[in-house]
């Protein structure tokens, strides 16, 4: 029998080349998606308070960004839009002038190398914060459906290559997949937030697009955090409607969520390191608590390692920068 002291696990450990070959899970740029805020304007770069070294850019900021991180390695952006107006409906979200369309037209054209996603909801359109349209006191569901399948049919138009709904409505997934269809892009892939958790970790998101709901709460359509089971139901809805990836949002308190749908599902699954996780990590790095680096490569390995394919992160370019010099 193979016990202790023929078995020494610890034979394997004893020098990086030796951890090299053995290492089990290995981070790349090109797992990493970032987020991009944009808005109207020319040489826009607002630092956003809660978010250190994230910013709100104008679409020419975006594009520099864009080159950046592509010669980096980091390959794709998810773009979320700061409209100039808000209304009931949330109707900037479908105009193909706004901030976040510009900014598609001018990343495909001027940095072709990098893959464009869209962030597909109302809520930083609607002047009461919520992710669909208000009726009698509450968001209705279908309602919001023709106006979430607008809104990425304009993104599709623009330019984007893939539309990720992130509202929690039932029944949006194939609502835009139909929508995209019908006007000729079939080819537009469809990144669902399946199991999104209604969360504390999406504070400074909120903050950078002025989007906390005006009165109560997304309980009522994003999932509650206690539930691993239903968000299954929610990975498996997607997939029947045309989902083309499915996404676990936050990561760090839900790597079990993650795990599980690894081994349940083959589709492609992404995982959300959402705001409030990356705030964390700034605010502890400020103060001189923990050592970002490690701390950030660690974060992001674990949740390669609980079955995620790819991460959205606000770590992408300091976590691209690491580990081009090689401090993993
Ligand atoms: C909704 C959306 C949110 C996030 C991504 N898309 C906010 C919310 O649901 O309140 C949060 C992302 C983050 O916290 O980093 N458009």
């Amino acid at each position: 029998m193979t016990f202790f002291p023929t078995v020494r696990l610890r034979r394997l450990r004893r020098s990086p080349a030796l951890r090299a070959l053995v290492r089990e899970t290995r981070l790349s740029p090109d797992r990493f998606v970032t987020g991009f805020f944009v808005k109207h304007g020319r040489g826009v770069r607002e630092e956003i308070s809660s978010l250190p070294g994230v910013f709100r850019f104008s679409p020419d900021e975006a594009v520099a960004e864009a080159q950046e991180l592509e010669s980096l390695g980091v390959l794709a952006a998810i773009l979320f839009g700061i409209p100039d107006r808000k209304d009931d409906t949330g109707s900037e979200a479908w105009n193909d002038e706004a901030a976040v369309q510009e900014t598609v037209r001018r990343l495909k054209k001027e940095v072709p190398g990098m893959l464009v996603v869209t962030d597909v909801c109302l809520d930083e359109y609607t002047s009461h914060g919520h992710c669909g349209v208000i009726r009698d006191g509450e968001v209705d569901n279908d309602a919001t459906l023709p106006l979430l399948a607008k809104a990425a049919v304009s993104q599709a138009r623009a330019g984007s290559d893939v539309v990720a709904p992130s509202d929690m409505m039932d029944g949006r997934v194939a609502a835009i997949r139909r929508a995209l269809d019908e006007n000729g892009f079939d080819q537009i892939a469809i990144l669902s937030y399946s199991a999104k958790s209604a969360s504390a970790f999406y504070g400074p998101f909120r903050e950078a697009a002025d989007s906390a709901p005006k009165f109560g709460d997304r309980r009522g359509y994003q999932m509650d955090a206690a539930n691993r089971r239903e968000a299954m139901r929610e990975i498996e809805m997607d997939l029947r409607e045309g989902a083309d990836v499915v996404m676990v949002k936050p990561a760090l308190s839900y790597l079990d969520v993650i795990r599980e749908a690894r081994a349940r599902f083959d589709a492609p699954i992404a995982a959300y390191n959402v705001s409030g996780e990356y705030a964390m990590v700034k605010a502890a790095a400020a103060k001189g608590w923990i050592d970002e680096k490690r701390i950030v490569l660690e974060i992001l390995t674990s949740i390669v390692r609980a079955g995620a394919d790819f991460i959205l992160t606000y770590h992408a370019k300091d976590a691209a920068r690491w580990l081009k010099d090689g401090i993993a």
